[in-house]
């Protein structure tokens, strides 16, 4: 995951003259089928409404602390393991460009680029450098960099090869779809051994952008996480809309998916935290209040846990707040009843409010010393300016953003149980 906000700001570099001599004049790499060859059978659309494709998602909130999906990209198609980061919008791989000049170890070996640079004048290129002007000094291929809240970053090179995609409805696609061939990374300070990062933002560039403007599906992402997995989902297909909770997107933190302003609800009462600015990022594990309301929150969890059968354990370092029982606790289950639930109410539109229930198990972790701790952190402490739902409380929902309609719902799923279509889903 890629951290915090996930803000990820794209620069031009002077990495161009490398790729010039590197990528361009890389030896074509024996494949069976030519990328130019298959760019004619790229599909000429199907219904994108309904249509969807889901991926298993693997990891947890702790201790892995991030999730990952597997991607297969490539002629003949290779597996990647990649962070869905939705505070940003880049997918990217570590890529063998002649070599690569500074990748790190992934679970799989480097993509091999094969003469199939996208070039400097394609309409996503520009997409990935909206905000910049960007010279086009070397027509014949498209650099970016991006870098990440954690201090991460990956320069590479954008090239288009085929994804391949089982669609919900039962066919195969693959697609041609532009991503980052990144030969030169740093790994910021939440780096996972993974391939590469799977950009699930709002910009132009992304892959479901580009599913979308080849007509396979809808603009629309989303994930449904659980305390071993999950699965993470394009389209619009495997969810009944109207059992989903949506609110709009706010325009407030832009470059994020933000539900807008919350109140802060603690066991069905305010907290007379009110005008609090929400971020949805899978990129956390936890999530942040600032400094007042998660002081607030502090104070309110431990007045509950007064005569209770639980003490603070100040030697457990997992976070910073963490209690111990008489034994160990196994579960989450064994200890909820000791703690409320909490929940955000958007004023949603006129007159109508959503609730963002946040069971104990969306803010508790259960550390390997068998305490449990406290997965709501202080967001100051960070330096950020909003608060973050985090992975851990999204657990058990289905989170979906629409970049069409421009709202994001939830609704609460077994995520555990892959859906295979509509019908399938609880
Ligand atoms: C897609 O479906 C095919 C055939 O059912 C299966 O062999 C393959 O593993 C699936 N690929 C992915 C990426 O899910
Ligand atoms: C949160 O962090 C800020 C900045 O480090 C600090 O001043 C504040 O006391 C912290 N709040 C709590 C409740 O720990």
């Amino acid at each position: 995951m890629k951290g915090f906000g996930g803000k990820v700001v794209v620069l031009l570099l002077f990495v161009v003259v490398f790729l010039g001599l590197c990528v361009s004049s890389a030896p074509s790499h024996a494949q069976p089928q030519k990328w130019w060859q298959s760019i004619f059978s790229v599909s000429s659309g199907v219904n994108p409404i309904g249509s969807s494709v889901v991926f298993p998602l693997h990891g947890d909130v702790y201790p892995s602390g991030f999730y990952y999906v597997e991607l297969n990209i490539g002629q003949p198609p290779k597996p990647y393991f990649l962070d869905p980061d939705t505070g940003s919008d880049l997918t990217w791989v570590q890529c063998d460009a002649t070599p690569c000049y500074k990748c790190t170890k992934g679970p799989h070996p480097l993509y091999k680029p094969n003469n199939n640079l996208v070039i400097c004048r394609d309409p996503l290129c520009a997409a990935l450098h909206s905000s910049e002007e960007y010279n086009c000094d070397y027509p014949d291929q498209c650099d970016y960099e991006v870098t990440y809240a954690d201090n991460g970053y990956s320069i590479g090179v954008l090239v288009k090869d085929a994804f391949v995609l089982n669609l919900t409805n039962g066919e195969q696609h693959h697609p041609h779809l532009a991503f980052g061939c990144g030969y030169n990374q740093q790994p910021g300070a939440s780096y996972h051994l993974l391939d590469g990062v799977l950009g699930l933002g709002k910009g132009k560039s992304t892959i479901i952008s580009q599913l979308n403007t080849q007509r396979l599906m809808r603009n629309v992402v989303g994930h449904c996480l659980s305390e071993r997995g999950g699965f993470l989902f394009f389209g619009d297909g495997v969810y009944d809309t109207s059992r989903v909770v949506w609110t709009p997107m706010s325009r407030d933190y832009s470059e994020h998916y933000s539900p807008g302003f919350a109140e802060f609800i603690f066991g069905g009462k305010t907290t007379g935290h009110k005008n609090l600015p929400i971020v949805f990022d899978s990129g956390s594990s936890y999530s942040y209040l600032n400094s007042q309301a998660y002081q607030a929150f502090i104070s309110l969890v431990t007045k509950e846990l007064s005569g209770k059968p639980l003490e603070e354990a100040e030697e457990d370092q997992t976070l910073p707040f963490c209690w111990k029982g008489k034994k160990p606790f196994k579960n989450i289950r064994n200890v909820r009843r000791y703690f409320k639930p909490i929940a955000l109410s958007f004023a949603n539109g006129w007159k109508s409010k959503s609730h963002f229930e946040i069971p104990p198990e969306g803010y508790l972790i259960i550390s390997s010393n068998g305490n449990v701790c406290l997965g709501i952190l202080n967001g100051t402490e960070i330096g950020i300016t909003y608060n973050i739902i985090g992975d851990i409380s999204m657990q058990d929902k289905m989170v979906i953003y629409d970049n069409e309609k421009q709202m994001i719902g939830w609704a609460a799923a077994s995520c555990d149980r892959i859906p295979k279509s509509k019908t399938d889903v609880d």
